[in-house]
């Protein structure tokens, strides 16, 4: 069966809703001739406003609604294709109501913040469009968990073959089994690598100390090596999982406080409105 994204969820209902509600808007502005120049405070002006206010405190909504896995009303699916169109339109419907008249004031401050919540919003569909492809593509028929499973089995294995081994060759391996780190600062997560990774050095370093090695030494140390290999190349699949997940994740760390900054500067701004009205 197709996978149907968001996007197009329901044959684009919500993309024609929000085309549609963006079209009327534009319609009208066009449409009514204001005694002065159009802005927030003609009878438009505040019929956008209200609008879009009501769209921004739904759109808030849906952080409320996403965790109610109970509720009957749509699915989550549909939601987020409402979130995404209905959000866009909001760009059109506030800047109608501005009626193109930005300055250096709280109002604008609000507009400037709903734009930004707006460009947050559409990296995190880019990201959700994308990165879980590039998910099942690195971890195949793994999970996270038995990635890490076969590296533990790996290190028994490696651990007790480099017994053998000379000294040097054993303390690298010995570092690789101790030393194995996954995830940790932001920066690491969101890397994907580590470059003090014990692993990577052990490969890196191998051959330069096993050159030397002769007969059943030198058959062992091969063996040791590939299980070193196969172990440094699952670090690396694990680490872009970590990865995958940290990407989906973080930007919803922008998006979510830009909203709630837009909604305390909305609230300032109608305040403030009603106040020097
Ligand atoms: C109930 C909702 C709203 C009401 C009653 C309202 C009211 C007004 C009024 C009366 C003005 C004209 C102020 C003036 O020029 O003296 C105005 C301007 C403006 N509004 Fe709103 N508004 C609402 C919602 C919004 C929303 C959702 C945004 C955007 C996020 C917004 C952004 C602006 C901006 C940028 C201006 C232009 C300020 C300027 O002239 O420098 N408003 N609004
Ligand atoms: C002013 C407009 C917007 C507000 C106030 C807003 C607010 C929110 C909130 C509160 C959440 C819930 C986050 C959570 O609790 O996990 C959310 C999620 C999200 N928003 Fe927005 N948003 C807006 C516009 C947009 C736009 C225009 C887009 C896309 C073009 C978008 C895309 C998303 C996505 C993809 C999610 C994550 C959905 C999920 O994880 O299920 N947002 N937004």
């Amino acid at each position: 069966m197709r996978h149907y994204s968001i996007l197009e969820y329901a044959r684009f209902r919500w993309f024609k809703i929000a085309g549609a509600l963006s079209a009327l808007a534009a319609a009208v502005y066009l449409w009514h001739d204001p005694p002065i120049e159009p802005y927030g405070g003609t009878w438009l002006g505040y019929t956008l406003g209200t609008i879009g206010t009501l769209l921004i405190l739904w759109l808030l909504w849906y952080g409320v609604r996403k965790r109610r896995y109970r509720s009957n009303v749509g699915t989550v699916q549909g939601w987020l294709s409402a979130h995404v169109y209905l959000g866009t339109a909001l760009v059109v419907v506030a800047t109608l109501h501005t009626g193109f008249q930005l300055g250096w004031n709280i109002h604008t401050l609000a507009y400037v913040l709903m734009l930004l919540v707006v460009a947050s919003g559409f990296y995190g569909v880019f990201v959700y469009l994308r990165v879980p492809r590039a998910m099942t593509e690195n971890l195949g028929e793994d999970t996270l968990e038995s990635i890490l499973l076969r590296v533990g089995d790996l290190d028994r294995e490696m651990r007790e073959k480099a017994l053998s081994l000379p000294d040097t060759l054993f303390a690298l391996v010995d570092r690789s089994v101790s030393g194995t780190r996954l995830g940790g600062s932001v920066a690491r997560l969101v890397s994907g690598r580590d470059r003090d990774c014990p692993t990577a050095a052990a490969v890196r370093e191998w051959s330069g100390l096993a050159r030397r090695l002769t007969g059943d030494v030198a058959k062992l140390d091969k063996e040791v090596f590939s299980l070193l290999l196969q172990k440094n190349e699952l670090l690396a699949r694990a680490r872009r999982d970590l990865r995958h997940k940290a990407i989906l994740d973080l930007w919803l760390y922008v998006h979510v406080p830009l909203a709630l900054a837009l909604l305390a500067a909305l609230t300032a701004h109608v305040i403030s409105v009603f106040i020097y009205w």
